[in-house]
C-alpha cells in the first residue's frame, strides 16, 4: 500500500500545476471571448478539460483522504492531535475543495444550457473564477505556517 499511497499522492500533488493552468486558461479564455461577442458554443473544449481535471483531482483526493493518507480520517487522533497538518487536511483542505469543484460544476453544467442566450462565458468565467480562487487559498502551500512539511514533494 505504500507505493500506492506514494504514487497517488505524488499525481494529486503535480496536478495541482494542471488543474491551476486549466482553470486561469479557461477564465481567461471566457472573458476575452465574451468580450468579443463570440456566442458560447454550448461547450467549451478548455472548459472541459479543466472540469475534468478538477474531477480526476477530486477522485484522488478522495482516495487519500478515505483511504491511504495518514492525514485522513485514518488519522491516528492521538498521534495528530492538535498539530496544524492534520487540522488542516481534516477541517481545511477537502471542504474547501469539494465547495471549489461543485461551483466549477455548477457552471459547466449551467453554461451548457444558456448556449441560446449567450450567457455561458460569463457564467464560466464567474463560477471558473471563483473555484480558481478559492483553490488557490485551499493548496497546502509550503510558505502556509505550520505547512512547511507539505506542498512541494
Ligand atoms: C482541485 C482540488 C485539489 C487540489 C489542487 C489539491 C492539492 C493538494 C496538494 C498540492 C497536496 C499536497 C500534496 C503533497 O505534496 O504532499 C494535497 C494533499 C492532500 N489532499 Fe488535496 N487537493 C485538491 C482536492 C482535494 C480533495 C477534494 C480532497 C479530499 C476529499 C483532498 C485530500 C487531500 C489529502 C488527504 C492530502 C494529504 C495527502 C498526504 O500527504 O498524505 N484534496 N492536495
Amino acid at each position: 500500500m505504500g507505493v500506492l499511497y506514494t504514487a497517488i499522492q505524488h499525481s494529486h500533488s503535480g496536478l495541482r500545476w494542471i488543474v491551476l493552468v486549466l482553470l486561469i486558461a479557461a477564465v481567461l479564455r471566457a472573458v476575452s471571448r465574451r468580450r468579443s461577442g463570440v456566442v458560447y458554443p454550448g461547450k467549451d473544449r478548455l472548459a472541459l478539460f479543466a472540469f475534468i481535471s478538477v474531477h480526476i483531482q477530486l477522485l484522488l483526493g478522495l482516495l487519500l483522504y478515505l483511504w491511504l493518507s495518514p492525514y485522513g480520517i485514518a488519522a491516528d487522533p492521538i498521534e495528530t492531535a492538535g498539530t496544524s497538518v492534520a487540522n488542516y487536511y481534516n477541517y481545511v483542505h477537502w471542504i474547501v475543495m469539494l465547495l471549489a469543484v461543485t461551483i466549477i460544476t455548477v457552471g459547466y453544467i449551467k453554461a451548457k444550457k444558456q448556449a441560446e442566450l449567450n450567457k455561458g462565458w460569463k457564467t464560466i468565467a464567474v463560477h471558473y473564477g471563483i473555484g480558481l480562487v478559492m483553490i488557490l487559498l485551499a493548496v497546502p502551500w509550503p510558505f502556509y505556517p505550520g505547512l512547511e512539511s507539505v506542498g512541494w514533494s
